[in-house]
């Protein structure tokens, strides 16, 4: 396994729609593992595929380092479609391996429904209503090109502009390995 640079904001990719995975090749799985790998090193709970350089419709989470949450499994979610969102929405605190240092709080749904493929190319189906549920949208919004600041009101995005911009140029602190300026 290894760890792969993360991209940051500014980087292109982070702005594309995912492709469909047709299948689960050698290549792919590595991939897989490398995403895991590179979520631990730099301490996050969730990874998307674009984060790490690949279009592919493809996101990790592991959420057991997380108080409450130390039986969870990691998870590989592949072609994922969420299917249900609840009326019901809540805010909570979020960052983001592409945001570095960034941190606000986002409304969204509290529960979820996603349909996706697992490690094995499996259909499987996960209904949420918790800590999980969010960073299963926030991992999806990724696979669609969406950062969570993109959710904020417009008077809250003004105030990120400067930091925005920051890590676009890395003028930021940040403890893991990540992709030169475009
Ligand atoms: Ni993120």
């Amino acid at each position: 396994m290894a760890t792969l640079p993360v991209n940051l904001y500014g980087d292109e990719i982070l702005r594309r729609k995912a492709k469909h995975v047709e299948s689960l090749d050698e290549k792919t799985r590595k991939f897989i593992d490398d995403m895991f790998e590179t979520m631990r090193a730099s301490e996050g709970v969730g990874l998307s595929a674009n984060q790490v350089g690949s279009r592919d419709a493809i996101f990790v989470i592991d959420v057991s380092p997380l108080e409450g949450y130390e039986d969870e499994k990691p998870t590989v979610f592949i072609n994922p479609k969420i299917v249900e969102r609840s009326d019901e929405t809540d805010y909570y605190e979020e960052g983001c391996l592409s945001l570095p240092g960034l941190r606000a709080e986002v409304e969204r749904p509290t529960r979820i429904t996603i349909e996706y493929l697992d490690e094995e190319f499996q259909p499987r189906k996960l209904t949420r209503d918790d800590f999980v549920a969010r960073v299963v949208q926030h991992e999806y919004d990724h696979l669609r090109g969406v950062f969570f600041t993109d959710l904020l009101e417009d008077e809250s995005r003004r105030r990120l502009k400067k930091s925005l911009n920051a890590i676009k140029r890395r003028k930021v602190d940040v403890h893991y390995e990540v992709t030169e300026p475009a």
